[in-house]
């Protein structure tokens, strides 16, 4: 078997390989595969200019694609496209300009680099807004309106670290937080305990913005549980990660809907199946998402379980790097090293 790689214009042997994938990969082609050659981007896509007869008929993964894209027939996913006779293969990588490769490739290594290119996970997405926040800002002096945001954001950063989450983006008077990149432990448990600290913690910033500004913070949150695409995104020199996908949408629907119900804290069922022992829940809604079809049930959030098992825990992670050995004969070190013997 024969393929022919343009604009590379190397002829390449491919006698034991199933897929233009993988005889590009074999080798050494910079072959752009971003979904890992599961038929979930686009990014292998190639021409076939001659030889479309070796190559057997699309798999259903890459018909629903296709038609999707509006691929033209000789447009094939390069990974799921399987090698079918012997003959020749002439095709034209479509993904390979010069930023493609800034983008995609370590120039030190030449490897394709998985952090910018984005992996599936599973994450918890928090979405908080401040409600009323146009009012309040158009009744102070801009500074003011800085002073306010900062010290508000600077409490906010302080509870979604304390339960190892992440800010992620600020938008205006509103954030997103993301928890489980990293590590997916107890991660719906962490968005959510933090959720309710985050409402206490406004709370107790209202008594100093009553007495300088007669005004108080009112918040609303929502959090849901699913699957994303993480990656970085931006110039290659100055990335920053961020989430993808139909989760962070649903995330930031529930938090409006927080305006419509009433309510502060407002949970998908998918968070509440991860924590439903954990949480005390009020109201129970069945409501229509704007820009989402079907029904969708939220339930609204009071308050958490208290865990004294996940505030060691949490609080010994994030405080205090577990050494393999017991670091030294002092006896104060020994006994930190006995307490995290035992959590763990
Ligand atoms: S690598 Fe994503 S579809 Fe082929």
């Amino acid at each position: 078997m024969q393929i022919y790689y343009l604009p590379d214009q190397r002829t390449v042997e491919a006698d034991n390989v199933s897929t233009l994938l993988n005889a590009s990969l074999e080798a050494g082609i910079p072959h752009t595969h971003v979904c890992g050659g599961n038929a979930r981007c686009s990014t292998c896509r190639v021409m076939i200019l001659e030889g479309q007869e070796y190559c057997a008929p699309r798999t259903s993964a890459e018909q629903e694609l296709a038609t999707q894209l509006q691929f033209e027939p000789g447009v094939r996913l390069a990974c799921q496209t399987v090698i079918a006779q012997n003959g020749k293969i002439v095709l034209r990588r479509l993904s390979l300009d010069a930023e493609d490769m800034a983008l995609f490739f370590d120039q030190a290594t030449g490897k394709i680099t998985t952090r910018m290119l984005g992996q599936e996970k599973s994450i918890a997405i928090l979405f908080a807004d401040i409600r009323g926040f146009t009012a309040f800002a158009e009744a102070l002096p801009p500074y003011d309106v800085i002073y306010v945001l900062n010290r508000y954001f600077q409490r906010m950063a302080q509870v979604i670290n304390r339960h190892a989450g992440t800010i992620n983006v600020y938008m205006g008077d509103g954030l997103m937080a993301l928890f489980g990149v990293e590590n997916p432990e107890r991660a719906v448990e962490r968005a959510v305990r933090a959720g309710v600290e985050m409402l206490t913690v406004v709370e107790d910033l209202n008594p100093s913005l009553e007495m300088l500004y007669q005004r108080r913070l009112e918040i609303g949150i929502g959090i849901h549980y699913g699957g994303t695409v993480i990656g970085t995104i931006g110039d290659p020199k100055s990335p920053k990660m961020t989430a993808i996908g139909d989760a962070v949408n649903l995330a930031s629907r529930i938090e409006a809907a927080n305006k419509t119900l009433g309510t502060k804290l407002l949970i998908s069922e998918e968070a509440y199946q991860e924590t439903q022992t954990q949480v005390v829940v009020g109201d129970r809604f069945n409501v229509q998402l704007p820009g989402k079809s079907g029904e969708y049930c939220l339930y609204e959030v009071q308050d958490v379980i208290p865990s004294p098992a996940y505030d060691a825990t949490l609080a010994l992670k994030l405080t205090v790097p577990v050494p393999a050995h017991p670091p030294s004969s002092r006896r104060w070190r020994t006994s930190l090293w006995n307490l995290i013997q035992k959590i763990f």
